[in-house]
């Protein structure tokens, strides 16, 4: 039986009223384009006064912020792989960013949370690959997490969002 509580939708991550959403941010954790642009613009001048305070954060992982002017209650911040190739670990880094922003939002009671496409703007990580990733590492941890009651995962793009949704059919084959 596929499981109902990930969802992949397309539209914008900022307009979402969910637990947390989570940015595809850079190491700085300053601010930048993308989604993370977009984000920082939403939630206004506070995000970026917190985000200063956390003296940033190395591929992989994730830090959560509050979520100001934003109809979610938090921001999980995490940056993605550089693709260079698929010679430098970035298949496992990507995943660790959808391992770790889980684990922090579990540790913060946090039960509805939407996902951008890490890496596959600015940093050029193939979307093929990048979204079978997403949906192999999400299900995975579904499978073991009863307490995340709704995972959506957010294509900015009609092209984003098929190929999403070709991912969940490859990798989920109960569909
Ligand atoms: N809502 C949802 N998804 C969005 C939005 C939005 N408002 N804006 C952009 N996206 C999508 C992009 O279309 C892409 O599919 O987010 C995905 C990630 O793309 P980027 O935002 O470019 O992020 P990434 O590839 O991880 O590169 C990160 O880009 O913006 C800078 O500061 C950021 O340096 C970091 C780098």
């Amino acid at each position: 039986m596929q499981d109902m509580r990930l969802q992949i939708i397309e539209g914008d991550i900022t307009t979402l009223a969910v637990d947390a959403i989570v940015n595809a941010a850079n190491s700085s954790l300053l601010g930048g384009g993308g989604v993370d642009g977009a984000i920082h613009k939403a939630a206004g001048p506070g995000l970026l006064a917190e985000t200063r305070t956390l003296g940033g954060c190395p591929p992989g992982e994730a830090r959560i912020t509050g979520g100001y002017n934003l109809p979610a209650r938090y921001v999980i911040h995490t940056v993605g792989p550089i693709w260079r190739g698929g010679g430098q670990g970035e298949v496992e880094t990507l995943a660790r960013c959808y391992r770790n922003s889980l684990t922090l939002a579990t540790e913060h009671g946090i039960r509805t949370i939407a996902f951008p496409s890490i890496s596959t703007g600015v940093y050029g990580f193939p979307i093929r690959r990048a979204s079978r990733i997403a949906l192999r590492t999400l299900l995975g941890i579904l499978d073991y997490n009863p307490t995340l009651e709704r995972v959506l995962c957010v294509c900015y793009s009609r092209s984003d969002y098929d190929e999403y949704l070709a991912a969940r059919a490859a990798v989920d084959p109960r569909v």
